[in-house]
């Protein structure tokens, strides 16, 4: 495996980073504050291909691979994390439906999430008793003529109120003892029996949207489903593979930006409290933080370049995630102490870093969804 990213790595990673650096980190801390839907946000990072950087540029995404996706977010997640987990949902949904749909579906659904039309896309797999264990959602999908009518609540769902394009799960009539299959069906965002309800005011990520959501005999035409009917559950968890790549980039732009807050702040002045002529406290920290990072970052590194070669990567993405949302809240409670009487502030930025760490470790599957995931495959 070679590091070096390649020359169109590289463009992606500058083009994220320079519209991070220039336009969104200016924002962070006021979309943290009011949790502020970052929608021109979005719009930016679409006009620079950054909603479908993995998708094929005849659906207008990037064409860019799986690496370049990761680098994209990894730079949004070091400017805002609210930003960042709102781009990499878009573009998971985006790859999904260019994975699985039919040449319909992709050619209607695609292009608009890329361009930023659909505004965001959302993953409406959970619900308020189906967060871990999605097999056990009660959401059901009744056959009616050519189509589907779709009843019941979704939860914790990202960008649910503003997404023009929604995958929605939901289950069959399965005789009893028999365990029900899932499908997922596209919607878009208005659909007739589609309401939103209650809005999270979450500890972190407090930009991005999170909401429930309410299905009421919300029809689906015939060419709403996507991939095979009762395939659903593949079709989350092959998409959820991508995705805790995307998360493991959040939670490494994360700590990254931590990182670099106790750097400029330990070139600048001594830790407070610890005493003139002893540094090995602090410099202690900043190793164990520099090689958690690093940890993180190769983790990553690697579940994306298998995702890009076409090898399995479900335990490698599982890996990644633990590692980077893990690593990510101990960076950012480094911080903290490093900056001192002033961690908690917000000053620099740390104190927020710190509750939006905590955040990634809770969505595309706990931590300890992701141990179960790599002791499965380890055992298998
Ligand atoms: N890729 C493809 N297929 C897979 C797969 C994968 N990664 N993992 C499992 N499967 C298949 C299995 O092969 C099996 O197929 P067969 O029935 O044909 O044999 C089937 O799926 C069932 O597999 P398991 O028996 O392993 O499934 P399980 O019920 O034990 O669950 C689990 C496994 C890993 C715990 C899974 O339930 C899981 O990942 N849970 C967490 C869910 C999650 O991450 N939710 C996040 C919500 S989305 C979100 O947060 C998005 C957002 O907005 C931020």
């Amino acid at each position: 495996m070679d590091f070096t990213p390649s020359e169109s790595q590289r463009r992606v990673q500058s083009s994220a980073r320079a519209f991070a650096e220039s336009a969104i980190a200016p924002e962070a801390a006021e979309i943290d504050r009011t949790g502020r839907f970052p929608r021109a946000l979005l719009r930016g990072l679409a006009e620079r291909g950054l909603l479908a950087v993995n998708v094929p540029a005849a659906l207008g995404g990037l064409e860019a691979g799986a690496v370049a996706a990761a680098l994209a977010i990894q730079e949004i997640a070091r400017a805002c994390a609210s930003t960042a987990v709102t781009a990499s949902v878009t573009n998971m949904v985006c790859e999904t439906i260019a994975a699985f749909g039919n040449d319909d579906q992709r050619k209607r659904h695609c292009p608009r999430l890329a361009s930023g039309d659909a505004v965001a896309g959302s993953f409406a797999l959970s619900e308020p008793d189906a967060g871990s264990d999605p097999a056990a959602m009660r959401t059901t999908a009744r056959r009616d003529g050519g189509g589907w009518v779709l009843d019941g609540a979704k939860q914790w769902i990202t960008s649910g109120a503003y997404a023009g394009v929604l995958l929605v799960w939901a289950r069959h009539e399965a005789p009893a003892g028999q365990r029900a299959k899932l499908s997922c069906f596209i919607l878009e965002g208005g659909a007739r029996g589609l309401s939103v309800r209650r809005t999270e005011d979450k500890m972190g990520i407090r930009g991005s949207n999170t909401v429930g959501l309410e299905l009421d005999g919300c029809r689906v035409p015939a060419d709403g489903l996507l991939g095979a009917e009762g395939g659903g559950f593949r079709v989350a968890m092959s998409a959820l593979d991508g995705g805790r790549i995307g998360i493991a980039s959040q939670a490494i732009g994360i700590a990254r930006a931590a990182l670099e807050a106790s750097l400029v702040r330990a070139r600048g002045r001594r830790a407070p409290g610890v005493p003139r002529g002893d540094d090995s406290w602090l410099e202690m920290k900043l190793a164990d933080m520099r090689a958690r990072l690093d940890a993180a970052i190769v983790l990553s590194m690697q579940a994306a370049w298998r995702k890009e070669k076409g090898l399995p990567f479900t335990r490698e993405a599982a890996m990644a995630k633990l590692a980077a949302s893990e690593g990510a809240i101990r960076v950012c409670g480094d911080a903290i102490a490093i900056a001192g009487g002033t961690g908690g502030l917000g000053e620099d930025g740390v104190e927020r870093h710190f509750r939006d760490a905590r955040v990634t470790t809770l969505y595309e599957g706990t931590s300890e969804i992701q141990r179960l995931v790599i002791a499965r495959r380890s055992l298998a």
